[in-house]
C-alpha cells in the first residue's frame, strides 16, 4: 500500500452536521521508535503493548460550513483550550490531502483523559489516534458507505501516525508493530496488529505506571526524534532495533520471560543511552528513577519474579509483569517503590484490546 492508497476521492456534503465519539488507549513500547525520517516515517521498526485503561476519550461535533480554511475548536475536560490547537492546525495540514472535507465542515473537538493531565504520561499516543479514530467515522458518513474494518483501522492509523508516530500503534490491541522490518508483517504508514503466536505468560500482561516526575516534559518527541540525525550511534541502534525486534517475535511465541526481561530493559536504557550520547545531550531519568530500576532489579533476584521495567522518553517508570504476579508485584509496588513517586503516585493499567466506538 502506498500513501495515495489513503486518499479519499469522492464524498458527499448534503451531511449537515453530526457527531462521533471514540475512546482510545496509549500504548507502551517494548522496541522503541526513536528516530524519524520526513513524514513522520520511522528510522526502525517498534512492537507495543497496547494499554486497556489510560484513555483518550474524544467527541468530535462536524457542522458544515461555507469559508475556506480550516476551523476548529478544542475543549479539553469541558474547557477551552487554546493550547492544543498548534499541534491540531499541523495535524489537519498534514492529513487534508487524505482527507478533503476537512475545509468543508467546522470541528468541535471534545477531549479528555481517564489519566490525570499532569500526570506525564504521554497523551499524545491516545489523544491524536481518538482523533484520527473520529475523523475515519466522520469519512464514513461522507461517504454513505461502509468502509472496511481493516481499512478503516489502516487508515486511522495512518492519518494517527501523521499526528504522532507512536499514536498508529493505539488503534488495535493486543500487540502492533510499525515500521517496515524482515520478520514481522508491517508497514513504515501505519501500525499492524501483531499476528504472531503469543504464549500465555504474555496474556493479561500488567501495566503499573510509576509517577516519578509529573512536570512538562524536559526534551518534546519531536527534539528527541531530531537528536538521531547525525547521531554518532544511529546506524547501530536503528539495526539493534530490528534484531530486538526480531527475536522478541520469537519470546512471545516461546513465553522465555527472561529473554524478554533482557530486550525489553535493554530497550529502555538505550532509548536513554541514545539521549545521553546525542548533541545536546540530555538525562531524562531522575534519581528516584535509578532507585526504582535498583530495587526492582533486588526484587527480582531474591525472590525469581518476572517484575521487570521500561522507559518512555522521561522520568516515569512502567513496571511490566505477568498477571500471575499480580498480587505480589502490587505489593512490592505498594510497599517499596511507591515511595519514590510523586505524591506516591502510581497507575494500574493492562494490556488492551485496542479503541472502541462509543458514538457514531
Ligand atoms: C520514546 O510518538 O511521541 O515513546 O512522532 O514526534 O509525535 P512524535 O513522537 P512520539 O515518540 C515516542 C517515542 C517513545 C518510544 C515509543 O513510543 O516507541
Amino acid at each position: 500500500m502506498t500513501a495515495q492508497d489513503f486518499i479519499l476521492k469522492t464524498y458527499t456534503t448534503n451531511i449537515e452536521s453530526g457527531s462521533v465519539k471514540w475512546a482510545s488507549p496509549s500504548n507502551i513500547a517494548l522496541v522503541k521508535y526513536w528516530g524519524k525520517k520526513e513524514h513522520q516515517i520511522p528510522e526502525n521498526p517498534s512492537i507495543s503493548f497496547t494499554l486497556s485503561d489510560c484513555k483518550t476519550i474524544t467527541e468530535v461535533t462536524y457542522t458544515k460550513k461555507e469559508s475556506n480554511g480550516f476551523s476548529f475548536e478544542i475543549f479539553f475536560e469541558g474547557k477551552k483550550n487554546e493550547a492544543f490547537k498548534p499541534k491540531i492546525q499541523t495535524f489537519f495540514e498534514r492529513i487534508e490531502t487524505y482527507m478533503p472535507f476537512l475545509k468543508d465542515y467546522h470541528f468541535k473537538i471534545d477531549t479528555s483523559n481517564t489519566f490525570p493531565h499532569s500526570s506525564g504520561i504521554a497523551s499524545s499516543a491516545s489523544g491524536m489516534s481518538a482523533i484520527a479514530l473520529c475523523l475515519m467515522s466522520i469519512e464514513q458518513e461522507l461517504t454513505q458507505t461502509v468502509i472496511e474494518k481493516s481499512h478503516f483501522n489502516k487508515k486511522a492509523s495512518f492519518l494517527a501516525r501523521l499526528g504522532s508516530g507512536s499514536a498508529c500503534r493505539s488503534i488495535e490491541g493486543e500487540l502492533v508493530v510499525w515500521g517496515k522490518n524482515e520478520s514481522t508483517e508491517s508497514s513504515d504508514l501505519y501500525g499492524v496488529k501483531f499476528e504472531g503466536d503469543v504464549h500465555t505468560n504474555f496474556k493479561n500482561y500488567q501495566d503499573t505506571i510509576l509517577l516519578v516526575d509529573k512536570g512538562e516534559k524536559q526534551v518534546s518527541s519531536t527534539v528527541g526524534h531530531k537528536l538521531m540525525f547525525g547521531h554518532p550511534f544511529a546506524k547501530e541502534r536503528f539495526a539493534q532495533a530490528h534484531t530486538n525486534l526480531a527475536e522478541l517475535k520469537t519470546i512471545l511465541a516461546s513465553g522465555d520471560l527472561k529473554r524478554f526481561i533482557e530486550i525489553v530493559e535493554s530497550e529502555a536504557l538505550t532509548l536513554h543511552a541514545m539521549m545521553m550520547t546525542s548533541m545536546p545531550y540530555f538525562i531524562l531519568m531522575k534519581p528516584n528513577t535509578l532507585e526504582i530500576i535498583n530495587k526492582i532489579w533486588a526484587f527480582r533476584a531474591a525472590t525469581k519474579s518476572n517484575v521487570c521495567f521500561t522507559l518512555d522518553a522521561g522520568a516515569n517508570v512502567h513496571v511490566l509483569y505477568p498477571h500471575n504476579e499480580k498480587e505480589t508485584v502490587l505489593k512490592f509496588i505498594k510497599n517499596d517503590l511507591a515511595i519514590y513517586c510523586q505524591n506516591e503516585h502510581y497507575i494500574c493499567d493492562q494490556i488492551g484490546l485496542g479503541a472502541a466506538l462509543i458514538k457514531n
